[in-house]
């Protein structure tokens, strides 16, 4: 069952039996009739974090009907907390209350609870049902489509997981109005990444129209959550399980995860480092011959738009970045694959980037002063 007129949107991730809609609209959360229909059964756990909750987490569970088993679980916000513990703590929660395998876990939050509940349903019981309800650009145009989930590992960013598709994702555009601006930024760097990767004419729409983003314009916000959702569903529906062009959505993932990782989780932002990542995938690209440098400015032009930060950390020398890379997921037979750009809107993997060319971007890439 879809919901009814008022949705603005309904796109369809197209995974034979695992396939679900991706529902867009403003207010979804207080709309349980779009929810009910993706329910396993009775059982449903609510899962927030601490920032969410407040806002949204009343609206979400009244808008549901009578007759369910509705608990929630509130968790600490932050990318810090993206961890085992917190995951045990929803098994935990799930088994004090009895819940059972027909039992449907609902994510409301960013993606790092997201990608948890996510993570926590695919191992309860062997797996249980689960529901996105994105709140943060980030998730909305990202993180809840396509199926990873899982926690950080002290030596690695998104190291634990496992594949696991939603039942349904419910994305209702006022939650944005809350999101902190940086917030907002760290989700137009996965935006803009879109553009980058595989279509020209959504970065040049995007260059345009950054102005509207940052000022919340609700036409544009759709617009840009529509066709990045587009994008990733294609994208997935092609390669569920990233055996090939699922790889692309990694673009300026390497080198953003290492500053992460090296950073300590939390310190910059997902989207802050993905923003960084893309522009050092970029001035490689250009110093293997491919894009040229006034490309190079354009993409260093619309991040800035974004409002994301253009330097990578102070200190963070070559073999900082190299010693989380060389673990890099996409990696195979130690050869290091970074995904670059052939042309903007064009992207590859590429395992031939020579050592020293690598070495040489590390050493001469902006850092903050
Ligand atoms: P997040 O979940 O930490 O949310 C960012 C902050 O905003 C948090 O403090 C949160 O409490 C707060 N917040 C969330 N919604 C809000 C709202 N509407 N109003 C006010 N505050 C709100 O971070 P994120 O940027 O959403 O997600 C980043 C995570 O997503 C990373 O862990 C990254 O690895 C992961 N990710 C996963 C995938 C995937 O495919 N699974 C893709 C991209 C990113
Ligand atoms: N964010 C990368 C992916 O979903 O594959």
């Amino acid at each position: 069952m879809s919901p009814s007129s008022e949705v603005a949107t309904t796109l369809q991730v197209s995974l034979e039996e695992r396939s679900y809609p991706i529902h867009i609209a403003p207010g979804l959360i207080s709309r349980a009739d779009c929810l009910v229909p993706y329910l396993a059964g009775r059982q449903v756990m609510i899962v927030s974090d601490d920032n969410v909750a407040p806002l949204y987490l009343e609206a979400l569970t009244s808008a549901l009907p009578d007759g369910l088993d509705v608990r929630e679980l509130v968790l600490p916000a932050g990318e810090q907390r993206k961890n085992l513990a917190c995951v045990e703590r929803i098994w935990t929660a799930l088994l004090e209350a009895g819940f059972n395998r027909r039992c449907t876990l609902v994510a409301l939050g960013g993606g790092v609870i997201g990608d948890m509940v996510g993570f926590a349903a695919a191992c309860y019981q062997r797996g249980v049902a689960f529901i996105q309800v994105p709140t943060t650009l980030l998730a909305q145009v990202d993180s809840s489509v396509g199926g990873k989930t899982g926690v950080n590992h002290p030596l690695g960013k998104n190291m634990i997981g496992a594949f696991w598709q939603p039942r349904t994702v419910l994305i209702d555009t006022n939650s944005l109005s809350t999101l902190p601006p940086r917030e907002l930024s760290a989700g137009l760097a996965e935006v803009i990444k879109y553009g980058l990767i595989r279509d020209a004419p959504f970065l040049a729409w995007l260059e345009e129209h950054m102005t509207a983003l940052r000022a919340l314009d609700p036409q544009a916000l759709v617009h840009a959550i529509e066709r990045s959702c587009r994008l990733k569903a294609e994208i997935v529906a092609e390669d569920e399980t990233e055996q090939g062009v699922r790889a692309l959505l990694n673009l300026g993932h390497t080198f953003g995860h290492a500053i992460e990782t090296h950073q300590g989780y939390g310190s910059w932002l997902h989207g802050e480092a993905v923003g960084t990542g893309m522009l050092m995938a970029a001035e490689l690209s250009h110093r293997l011959g491919w894009l040229d440098d006034q490309q190079v400015r354009r993409v260093e032009a619309v991040i800035t738009s974004a409002g994301l930060p253009l330097a990578a950390p102070a200190d963070m020398g070559a073999d900082d970045f190299l010693a989380v890379m060389r673990l890099d997921k996409k990696n195979l037979d130690d050869r290091l694959r970074l995904i670059l750009l052939e042309q903007l809107g064009n992207a590859c993997v590429h395992d031939q980037t020579p050592g020293e060319t690598l070495h040489q971007l590390l050493d001469d890439f902006p850092r903050n002063t």
